[in-house]
């Protein structure tokens, strides 16, 4: 399979951003470690601080030029219609993924603007959420 992972604003300083929050690892040792668990498919991998670059992600990769995307929207999770219209335009499937248990955090991380535009959602383990998020992808792709 070929998979778009992207990640929103503040991601590209995971390791540093409150590890007590998101871990002490960089994203770009998971990721050589996510590929070599899987090296019969494609990860790419996009992360941008700007919504309009991630909307433009989407639409670039959907379509069919992927099976399917790995989205870590960050905060803009909470507030962007924007990108929820973006994955509802596509006809790719999406998994959103949190790092940590947005529920369990402010109120304001307790609503997301993009579950609804998603195939599924994993909260809450971490980075292996990426993993887990394309285990799903595949299963539904096999399915
Ligand atoms: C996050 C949760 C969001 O509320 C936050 O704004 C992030 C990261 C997570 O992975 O846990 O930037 O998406």
């Amino acid at each position: 399979m070929k998979i778009q992972i992207i990640n929103g604003p503040n991601l590209n300083l995971l390791g540093r951003r409150e590890p007590g929050i998101y871990g002490s690892r960089g994203f770009e040792a998971y990721l050589e470690e996510l590929r070599q668990r899987y090296p019969q498919d494609e990860i790419l991998y996009f992360q941008s601080n700007i919504e309009g670059e991630l909307i433009n992600k989407i639409h670039e990769v959907g379509f069919g030029m992927v099976d399917g995307i790995v989205l870590n929207a960050g905060a803009y999770t909470h507030t962007s219609i924007a990108l929820h219209d973006a994955l509802r335009g596509i006809g790719t499937p999406a998994v959103e993924v949190h790092i940590s248990n947005v529920h369990k955090r402010e109120e304001f991380r307790h609503h997301s603007m993009l579950s609804a535009a998603c195939l599924g959602v994993v909260l809450g383990f971490g980075l292996d959420g990426y993993r887990l998020a394309i285990e799903g992808l595949k299963s539904q792709g096999e399915g």
